[in-house]
């Protein structure tokens, strides 16, 4: 399975931090923030990495990354979004690199502290549809967020004013090839953007997916409270002799 890492849009939640550069670029605590999903996703077998990113800061990433040997990586694979469509308007992008194949998309702003390989590995056993990952929060309103029937997800609603659950869905996806078919038929949301709650929404709705709970923790990094929260989060992982 190939991975895909999406770096893009406009960061606005964290200006002026990213007036000038892009959000991914940022520190949480001593490596910028864009490492930590590439890591996640080579510990969990995942070598064959695309990043999606696009604006004025684009040309950062290939000098901050360069080939990813840092990683131990012979190569990275790059793909610039025009404008700002949101989560699957960038994993459109993804199409001709997944090769007809499955793909590990994983938001460029989350971090998590444990391995994400349990899930992959489940997923591999699933013959097709799609895996999200799920993970207890205190602010759920702030996510996606899973709505149950007994075990089953039976929707997803993005940033529901009254959470369903105390669950955010985190971003961590794995899809079949079908994605890029779903991502086609989508329509703007009222933010202007294809949503990847939408796409999962989809998978739902032909009962073709599946979720597990991360263990550890989990956070995101778009905002000023999440991204000194992230950096805070590391320091201790590093202090305890983590990775
Ligand atoms: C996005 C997704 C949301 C998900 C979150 C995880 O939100 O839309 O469903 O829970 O990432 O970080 P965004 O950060 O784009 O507002």
């Amino acid at each position: 399975m190939k991975g895909v890492v999406l770096a893009g849009g406009l960061g606005t939640r964290l200006s002026p931090l990213t007036r000038v550069t892009n959000k991914h670029l940022l520190p949480v605590y001593d490596q910028p923030m864009i490492y930590y999903p590439i890591r996640t996703l080579i510990e969990a077998g995942i070598t064959d990495i695309l990043i999606v990113t696009g604006g004025a800061s684009a040309g950062d990433f290939l000098r901050l990354l360069r080939n990813g040997a840092e990683f131990g990586l012979r190569r990275l694979n790059y793909s610039y979004q025009e404008g700002e469509g949101g989560i699957a308007d960038a994993l459109r992008l993804a199409e001709d690199f997944a090769e007809g194949g499955s793909v590990c998309v994983m938001l460029g702003d989350n971090i998590v502290q444990s391995s994400i390989g349990a899930a992959v590995r489940n997923f591999k056993r699933q013959v097709s549809g799609a895996k999200i990952l799920l993970s207890e929060v205190p602010d759920p309103q702030r996510f996606g967020v899973p709505v149950f029937e007994g075990e089953r997800i039976i929707r997803i609603e993005e940033k529901p004013s009254s959470p369903a659950s105390q669950y955010a869905v985190i971003g961590v996806y794995m899809y079949d090839n079908s994605v890029f078919e779903i991502i086609k038929t989508l329509r703007p949301s009222g933010r202007g953007e294809l949503e990847i709650t939408d796409v999962n929404n989809a998978y739902i709705a032909s009962s073709n997916l599946t979720w597990d709970v991360l263990e550890g923790w989990w956070t995101d990094a778009g905002t000023f409270d999440s991204l000194i929260r992230a950096s805070n989060l590391v320091a201790e992982m590093r202090m305890r002799g983590g990775a």
